[in-house]
């Protein structure tokens, strides 16, 4: 097997066939292996930084019904909340503080932001912080929206794809379509924004092929950022006693979402620092260069849960964001507060 791996670092890709092959057959040695080559393409590419983001979940609000997430609509027991514009910008004024220079604005899908109200508040955030990248993280919406926040001065854009098995998409989300979600991220990427897409690992019923394609659909897509963190099941979910997507096999996608897409970004995800202690510090010795630490305020944190005991929900933002220093730094990083854009990004300037 570790002759594949050693195929794939030479030559950028492998086939699906290979693919499922490497999945099935992958041995400790052979993924030790591939997480070191996933290391080395890395640092060739972005060195030993590491990008922190700081994340803004302002609204817990969703009108989809997604199986696996706690913040589903069908979910009558979630607790939800709205920050105003002003209580996000003053989130923004804190991150700037502790020297963030992206801003990730998150939500569940929630029509109670309209078009126009996300666009002054994307002006707003910019023209009080110009030296920083607004990213949104907000779902489907028109491509005129989208093209109203990428002129109001909005610079990036994650959609996870969430699996690139139709079969298993359907399975997940109830009247969404599979095709319009790629469709959104194209359009997403014709407007000029940096787009991120990415998946879960271990969903229920999810197969090696499943993972395959996932790797095929990113390299076809070239996104600028790649999100892959485990499935973790919620209670309050109808997948509440499914069993949780493995550290192992999670740090295994990270790997080869690397040497797939060396110049992407990618984030060692709070889903795997909640499934394992040290699971965003082996992420980022397997490939990833990205943290996303929260800056909500921590009276709301508890309530954006996608999944059983998300970390970091107790602690201030300059706490957290110190903490994740200490850690970064002793696993053997460097930690990067620039906007951090994506090489593909900047080489299309
Ligand atoms: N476990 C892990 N990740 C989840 N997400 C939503 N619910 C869960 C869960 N139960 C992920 C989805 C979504 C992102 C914001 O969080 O991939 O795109
Ligand atoms: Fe809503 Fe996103 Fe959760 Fe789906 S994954 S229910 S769209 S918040
Ligand atoms: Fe959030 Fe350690 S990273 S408290």
């Amino acid at each position: 097997m570790k002759q594949l791996v050693h195929k794939l670092y030479a030559r950028g890709e492998l086939s699906k066939v290979e693919l499922v092959d490497l999945l099935e057959h992958m041995d400790v040695e052979t993924r030790n292996e591939l997480f070191r080559l996933a290391r080395l393409r890395r640092e060739q590419a972005y060195g030993d930084k590491v990008y922190l983001r700081g994340l803004i979940e302002f609204s817990s609000y969703c009108r989809r019904n997604c199986l696996y997430c706690g913040l589903r609509a069908g979910n009558r027991e979630a607790e939800r909340y709205r920050l105003s514009p002003e209580e996000i910008l003053e989130c923004c004024r804190e991150g700037y503080e502790l020297g963030f220079r992206t801003f990730v604005l998150q939500s569940g899908e929630d029509p109670w932001y309209t078009a126009d109200l996300l666009a002054s508040l994307i002006r707003d955030i910019k023209g009080e912080f110009p030296d920083a990248a607004i990213t949104l993280s907000i779902g489907e919406r028109e491509a005129d929206t989208y093209r109203l926040l990428y002129e109001a001065g909005a610079d990036r854009f994650l959609m996870r794809h969430e699996t690139a098995s139709r079969r298993l998409y359907q399975e997940l989300h109830p009247s969404m379509s599979f095709d319009h979600r790629r469709q959104c991220l194209e359009t997403l990427q014709s407007i000029g924004y940096q787009v991120g897409a990415g998946f879960m690992v271990g969903l229920p019923g999810q197969t090696a092929e499943d993972l395959a394609e996932d790797l095929i659909y990113l390299l076809a897509l070239n996104p600028d950022m790649i999100g892959i963190g485990p499935f973790i099941p919620h209670d309050k979910t109808p997948l509440a006693q499914a069993k949780a997507g493995s550290l192992e096999d999670t740090l295994v996608m990270v790997a080869l979402a690397r040497l797939f897409l060396p110049e992407a970004l990618i984030p060692a995800t709070t889903a795997l620092g909640t499934l394992h202690p040290q699971g965003r510090e082996l992420a980022l010795k397997a490939g990833a260069n990205v943290v996303m630490p929260n800056l909500s305020p921590v009276a709301v944190r508890k309530k954006y849960a996608l999944y059983n005991n998300k970390i970091c929900t107790g602690d201030e933002s300059a706490q957290c964001r110190h903490c994740l220093e200490l850690r970064i730094e002793a696993a053997g990083f460097s930690v990067d507060m620039g906007r951090g854009d994506s090489l593909k990004a900047l080489a299309s300037r």
